[in-house]
């Protein structure tokens, strides 16, 4: 764990700069908007250790996998999210010497990531070998109101000497991914162009074939006025530079200022690249950094207004949750239904850039309350569009009859992840993507959503598990063998309790949804019936059969369901007892020590229980809360927030604060070792979850918002605003009050602590303390 970043609400602040931490502060201090994004890489040389990281959403390559023996079903290729061409890049000289931070002395040094507008800034001090001190200051963001630009302000203040700053403003398309299964270089040079202040480079990825035009301009200005151009151009395979040479006296300010556009092939066509690239050039470059960075700051506060969470008395609270909140909408805005959420987003090149089950489990609840509703909407929707896919997937491995096997890691839905203990065994990822469309409904309202594609992904999906559960004679009962569930430190057991229960889950609501859509839209029914050829009769009755019939491993003695078949066996160890040089285990010990201890990566059980919750009375969530979190080392990101959401409904409050710290600082305080790879983007949503479905304890019931609200001790109040079915809604709670604001013209009915409340349109109403009757 690292304690390095300055407390500020607003702001993730690192001042002094340390080298051992840099790649850490890489991640922390990425920008993006959705479309594109970049690690906080230096944009002067820098001889340190560093991650490049520069992305753009949906641009991939099919890396060959690496894998001894090929066995039939393995995944084609591993997908990456490609490094793609450096825009920001600058090589700086003063009087003939490279600035260099990792060469030179550094007196002082500041990075600060302002969340509330929306750009990222550094102020470094440094003197260099030659003696020359000189002052840098950059600002830099993409923008999220044109999401194809991004801008830079870069100034240096020479503090103690005459002579000549020498600036090579460069677009490096001679880039690699550090994570290449073959080292291969993924881009090829399309076309180049540089005139003037302009370059231009276009790159096409190796296979995939997308193509990115990347075009910059670049000003110059010497203490306001800006500077004639003389660039000098240098022209390389995938490499352009631009390079003047300035004279300047002690106190003068250069500054260099460069705007950015990358085009991609998925948004436009590729005829037409290097003209939109050049008018988008000319249109930011013509509106100019102040503007854009005000226009920029604008778009941000309209993002706040709906998302923002406010925590009064715990300011390293306030700035975690911001922190993540802001990089979920860095990451995804929902413009787009070809895109999604990789886990670590625009950060790093861990995971490829690619989907998994995160976003139905974790990420879906966050965009349902704090955007529109077809931000989540197109989330669902990119599922139905791999569905053709997922049935390609599920033949392969040997199913039939329309079956799906969604992906476990994806970019066009095709499976792209080269371990087969994940692909083939971690099957539970079928079941979120039916509980996202349930959540979906549930949250919304939106039925149509059944009749116009959800019903389709549930017949698929219910074909998958009909097929993939066997009947035990020996149990009487219908098994699952051989999965990886949630908790990925086990592999290849027999009816883990999880997997049992989503399947047998995602089989009733597939029946449900098919009598909704057979009595409300009979024609779509037909149609469907028609196009995936099911057999109503035969197919739900063993739909049926199965979900009366399943096997739950259970132990009646401790009263508590088990993970799975003999996990009882294993040696029970405590996390508690286990001494922390060996966390992270995963990086300290075998793989094979890990799979044969008891210590569980994520929540498993626990996940089960939180998705269905209804089903379990207080005790026994107790009971299975008490003997699974004991055993539980959190060692992947998604796991402390759903530990923190029924620890608050559990009543225990000090627990729920623990886990709600560990996910929301994870990364701003490295819990895991492993921030430097990038940041956990999907589960910031869990951290969101912990405040508004843990402490708020907020619900969704028959269509009506539930509340159950507590407040960490430490915490004086805390606020959100929700988005629920038109309604504007912000919810406050205070340690002797909440209170609800009704930002709608309609009048809200909801529930507080389970007594229903009435909010007018426009008003409020406050719930004193919170065993108190609602006034
Ligand atoms: C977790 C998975 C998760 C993946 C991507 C793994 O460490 O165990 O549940 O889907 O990371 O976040």
């Amino acid at each position: 764990m690292k304690d390095y970043i300055t407390t500020d609400e607003w702001n993730i602040i690192e001042e002094g700069f340390n080298p051992d931490y840099h790649k850490i502060s890489e991640s922390l201090f990425s920008i993006g908007n959705g479309r594109m994004g970049q690690r906080a890489n230096f944009e002067e040389t820098y001889s340190g250790k560093t991650l490049q990281g520069n992305y753009i959403a949906g641009i991939y390559y099919p890396d060959k996998t690496r894998v001894g023996w090929w066995k039939n079903g393995y995944p084609e290729y591993f997908a990456k999210v490609l490094n793609a061409c450096n825009w920001i890049a600058l090589e700086i000289k003063v009087n003939n010497e490279i600035v260099d931070l990792s060469t030179s002395e550094v007196l002082s040094f500041k990075r600060i990531l302002n969340m509330k507008e929306g750009y990222l800034e550094r102020e470094t001090l440094l003197r260099l070998n030659n003696g020359c001190v000189l002052e840098i200051k950059s600002t830099r963001f993409y923008s999220i109101v044109d999401d194809e630009c991004g801008a830079l302000k870069y100034q240096i203040t020479a503090k103690n000497f005459d002579g000549i700053i020498h600036v090579k403003s460069i677009l490096d398309g001679d880039v690699k991914n550090q994570d290449a299964n073959y080292g291969d270089k993924f881009w090829t040079q399309v076309y180049q162009e540089q005139i003037k202040q302009q370059a231009i480079l276009t790159l096409r990825t190796n296979k995939t074939e997308f193509d990115v035009c990347t075009g910059i301009e670049t000003y110059l200005v010497l203490n306001g006025k800006a500077l004639e151009n003389t660039f000098e151009q240098i022209q390389k395979e995938k490499y352009l530079a631009s390079s003047q040479t300035i004279t300047v006296k002690a106190g003068d300010q250069l500054s260099v200022f460069k705007y950015a556009a990358n085009i991609s092939s998925e948004n436009h066509s590729k005829e037409n690249l290097v003209e939109v690239c050049k008018r988008t050039l000319k249109n930011i470059a013509d509106k100019g950094f102040a503007k854009l960075l005000k226009e920029q700051a604008d778009a941000w506060g309209l993002k706040w207004k709906t998302s923002d969470i406010l925590i009064k008395g715990d300011a390293k609270a306030q700035q975690a949750i911001r922190f993540n909140i802001y990089h979920l909408y860095q990451t995804y805005t929902g413009k787009d239904v070809r895109l999604n959420i990789g886990p670590k987003g625009f950060t790093g090149e861990k995971y490829g850039g690619s989907t998994y089950w995160d976003t139905e489990a974790y990420c879906v609840p966050f965009y349902l309350s704090t955007a529109e509703q077809e931000v989540s909407r197109n989330l669902l929707i990119y599922r139905y569009r791999h569905l053709p896919k997922a049935i390609e997937n599920a033949e392969k491995l040997g199913f039939k009859n329309g079956a799906a096997l969604y992906p476990m890691v994806t970019m066009n839905g095709e499976e792209c992840h080269n371990e087969w203990e994940i692909t083939f065994e971690e099957i539970h990822r079928n079941g979120a993507i039916a509980y996202a469309i349930f959540n979906y409904i549930r949250y919304t309202g939106d039925k149509d959503y059944l009749v116009d594609y959800g019903l389709e992904v549930l017949i698929a999906i219910a074909r998958f598990w009909s097929q993939r559960v066997n009947w035990s004679e020996q149990k009487k009962r219908f098994v699952i063998l051989g999965v990886t569930g949630p908790n990925e430190y086990e592999n290849n057991v027999n009816n883990n309790w999880y997997t049992n229960l989503i399947a047998s889950w995602c089989l009733s609501y597939a029946t449900e949804a098919l009598a909704y859509v057979e009595e409300k839209a009979p024609h779509v029914y037909s149609a469907l019936i028609a196009k995936t050829t099911f057999d109503k009769i035969t197919e739900t009755v063993r739909w049926n059969e199965i979900v009366e019939n399943m096997y739950y491993p259970e132990d009646k003695d401790l009263g508590i369901v088990l993970q799975q078949d003999g996990y009882l066996d294993k040696e029970q160890m405590m996390v508690r007892d286990l001494d922390p040089k060996h966390y992270p285990i995963h990086q300290n010990w075998s793989w094979d020590r890990i799979l044969r201890s008891c210590f569980i990566k994520q929540a498993d059980v626990l996940q089960g229980m939180y998705f269905f919750e209804d089903n379990y009375d207080e005790e026994t969530l107790r009971r299975n809360f008490d003997f699974y979190e004991a055993r539980t080392i959190h060692e992947s990101s998604l796991s402390p927030c759903v530990h923190s959401i029924l620890a608050a409904k559990l009543g225990d409050e000090k627990r729920a604060y623990e886990f709600y710290l560990r996910t929301a600082r994870l990364d701003l305080d490295d819990y895991n070792n492993d921030t430097q790879d990038g940041l956990h983007i999907t589960s910031m949503a869990g951290t969101w979850m912990s405040v508004v479905e843990g402490f708020a304890g907020m619900r969704v019931r028959d269509g009506y918002l539930h509340f159950k609200p507590m407040l960490p001790e430490k915490w004086e109040s805390y606020s959100f605003n929700i988005l629920f079915r038109g309604f504007k809604l912000n919810v406050k709670v205070a340690h002797d009050y909440t209170i609800i604001q009704n930002h709608s013209i309609e009048n809200i009915k909801l529930f507080v602590n389970g007594s229903p409340l009435l909010i007018k349109a426009e008003s409020e109403k406050e719930i004193l303390s919170l065993k108190k009757e609602c006034i």
